[in-house]
């Protein structure tokens, strides 16, 4: 099948789409290797009797079976438009929160700054993960460390430590989603941890919830596995499926009965629907028959499920939820550099080009995302980092990271084939989309 790959021009598009579906799957299989799993078993119990709760939604009677990769489909329909009903019409809650921002602090550009930048050494945060350490794995170029945001109407306030700790006193910071959004809490964890003792901070091992913990200051900065939101085959970090993708479009439950606990949320959601059409498995469904829907279907089902829970759930005087939208990718160089054969591997720099914007970053899955926050803008803060990782083409590891399969002769002949240009490298971008976050608290 590797033979296939070389230089046969006519064959490129299938090429392409092979290779992407290979750096996908092989990324995604990673997840199941970054550290070994710490079993939970009081988890499935405590997420069957959250269904219980008052709260909940009005549909399962009886608990419906918890999916994992073990669940099957008995057979699958076509999807044939059902929807799930909610006890909380969404749109009807479009009771706007004006927000007073005279700035835009999406649009801007990087520029260059090794003063102020990286806010941390990638070597000093025992936190790091191998697949994101680029410097630790190789890379020669440091560059990509120094860029900082500047938006064109106004400045960001500087990052200040102890001031994003006076602002978690207390408090339960938890952050849900894929492995991109794994990053943002990584580089989190990093951006915090060194002003705390290491006898006085800890770190759990890595399961459905991981939990970072300060004791001075009483506060947590947490991880939870939800690539989908919605409960699926997919929700265990280490052991799931990809090759099917059963999803339950009309429950959270297992997720919220974690995240309804926290006082700042931040969510994502995107790649994972990328992949190709998911099954869906309603919680009333006693025979095993799923139905087939396309990636961005399955998502605004998704979507509509998670906005249900925080129009019912969250009080925004309590709570605040952010949603951090789709992190681009960098797979095809001749999208910025016309007449290019390669992707990320061996990018330096950022694109200068404002208004680029690249083939990885779904414009209609765009619209369904900004849709929907626009029925919670009351709940609900988006932090849009799209525009502003677009032009980070330089930000990828590539190579430059911790491989758990062995590469072919072949693929090391060819180092483009088996880059990485769909995480990002720490320090790095994901510091940026955390200083937002940092201004909006
Ligand atoms: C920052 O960059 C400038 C220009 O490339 C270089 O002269 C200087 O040594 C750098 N400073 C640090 C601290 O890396
Ligand atoms: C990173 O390490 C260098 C050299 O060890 C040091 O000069 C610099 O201050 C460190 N930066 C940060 C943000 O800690
Ligand atoms: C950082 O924040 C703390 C607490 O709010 C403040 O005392 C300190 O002056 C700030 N540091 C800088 C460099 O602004
Ligand atoms: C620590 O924070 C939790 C909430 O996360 C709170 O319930 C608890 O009372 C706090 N403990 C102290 C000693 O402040
Ligand atoms: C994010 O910003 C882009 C422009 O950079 C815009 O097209 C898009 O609608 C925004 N998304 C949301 C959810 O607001």
């Amino acid at each position: 099948m590797i033979q296939i790959w070389p230089k046969k021009k006519t064959q490129l598009p299938l090429i392409a789409l092979l290779f992407f579906l290979f750096i996908v799957s092989s990324i995604l299989y990673n997840e199941r290797h970054i550290q070994q799993i710490h079993q939970n078993p009081s988890l499935k119990q405590a997420s069957l009797l959250e269904s219980t709760a008052p709260t909940d939604f009005s549909i399962p009677k009886r608990p419906p079976e918890v999916l994992d990769r073990f669940t099957k489909c008995r057979s699958t329909v076509k999807y044939n438009g059902r929807k799930a009903r909610w006890d909380v019409q969404v749109e009807e809650l479009n009771s706007r929160r004006e927000i007073e921002e005279s700035c835009d602090l999406f649009s801007g550009k990087w520029v260059f700054d090794n003063s102020s930048h990286p806010l941390y050494n990638e070597s000093d945060c025992p936190y790091m993960s191998d697949q994101l350490a680029c410097h630790k794995h190789g890379r020669p170029d440091l560059g990509y460390q120094y860029w900082r945001w500047q938006p064109h109407s106004c400045n960001l306030k500087r990052w200040n430590v102890t001031e994003m700790w006076e602002k978690l006193r207390g408090k339960r910071l938890m952050f849900v989603g894929d492995s991109l959004n794994r990053g943002q809490w990584i580089s989190m964890v990093c951006l915090l941890q060194s002003v705390i003792a290491a006898d006085k901070r800890s770190m759990s091992p890595n399961a459905h919830l991981t939990i970072f913990r300060a004791e001075e200051y009483n506060a947590t900065v947490e991880f939870l596995w939800a690539p989908l939101l919605v409960d699926s085959n997919s929700d265990d970090p280490v052991n799931h499926r990809l090759d099917e993708r059963i999803m339950r479009p009309d429950s959270v439950l297992r997720h919220a009965s974690q995240w309804e606990h926290a006082d700042i949320l931040v969510f994502n959601s995107y790649l994972w629907w990328r992949q190709g059409p998911v099954k869906l498995l309603w919680s009333s469904e006693t025979d095993g028959v799923c139905e087939e829907i396309d990636g961005l279907g399955g998502m605004e089902l998704a979507m509509e499920a998670w906005a249900n829970w925080v129009a019912s759930n969250v009080n925004h005087l309590k709570k605040q939820v952010f949603f951090v939208t789709m992190s681009p990718t960098h797979l095809w160089s001749r999208e910025w550099e016309t007449g290019s054969e390669g992707n990320c591997y061996n990018e330096k720099t950022p694109i200068n080009d404002e208004a680029y914007w690249g083939s990885g970053s779904d414009l209609p899955t765009m619209r369904m995302v900004e849709r929907v926050m626009k029925s919670l803008s009351s709940k609900v803060s988006v932090i849009n980092i799209t525009q502003l990782s677009e032009y980070r083409k330089d930000g990828h590891p590539s190579i430059y990271r911790k491989f758990w399969e062995t590469l072919n002769p072949e693929q090391l002949s060819n180092p483009v084939s088996y880059s990485d240009c769909i995480h990002w490298c720490l320090p790095g971008v994901p510091d940026l989309w955390n200083e937002l976050l940092f201004q909006f608290l």
